[in-house]
């Protein structure tokens, strides 16, 4: 196992779309491991294959759900569908240091993916876990969360991630308006 280093804002990788699985073997599951691993390092709650730059439909998520536990899964080849109600809550990305806005999310999905193993796994996420694994999967289709602020919103970050890009890290960005419990987390 091993932290592998997270693509940051700018690199083409993270604009590009992921490829289905399709073996179940020693490697993906080693890849799993250092998701794992590297969210833990970076103490992050999601982490998807295109931040560590490998464009396989592969993500990791490990979200606080109530104060006694934690909702753990590695997800192959995800998919969502029965969608419902919407939500609004701050989100940041361990590609996007230092950024945190509210986004838009549905409140629930049905999640389908397979497990490490290849097995068939069916669940239905609501929430924070909802919002965590939506946005994993849209990192899977290139997609940041920065790209479902409003554009004034954008504009008003144009330069912070303007600098990501250049490789320097933004200036302090002014504290979220509501200040994050566990719902801070970056993914
Ligand atoms: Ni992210």
């Amino acid at each position: 196992m091993a932290v592998r280093p997270v693509r940051i804002y700018g690199d083409p990788v993270l604009r590009r779309k992921a490829a289905e699985v399709e073996r179940f073997d020693d490697a993906l599951r080693a890849l799993i491991a250092d998701l794992r691993e590297t969210m833990r390092a970076y103490q992050g709650v999601g982490l998807a294959a295109n931040q560590v730059g490998v464009l396989e439909r592969v993500l990791v998520v490990d979200v606080p759900i109530d104060d006694a536990g934690r909702a753990r899964y590695a997800l192959v080849n995800p998919r969502l569908d029965r969608r419902s109600g919407t939500e609004t809550g701050e989100e940041g990305c361990l590609s996007i240091p230092g950024i945190f806005e509210e986004v838009r999310r549905s409140r629930q999905v049905r999640v389908r993916a397979r497990d490490e193993q290849g097995a068939p796994l069916e669940f239905v996420a609501e929430g924070y876990l909802a919002r965590a694994i939506q946005h994993e999967v849209d990192h899977l289709d290139g997609v940041l969360f920065v790209d479902r602020l409003s554009s004034l919103k954008r504009q008003f970050l144009r330069r912070a991630l303007e600098q990501l890009a250049a490789g320097e890290l933004p200036e302090a960005q002014p504290p979220p308006a509501e200040a994050s419990g566990s719902e801070g987390g970056a993914r």
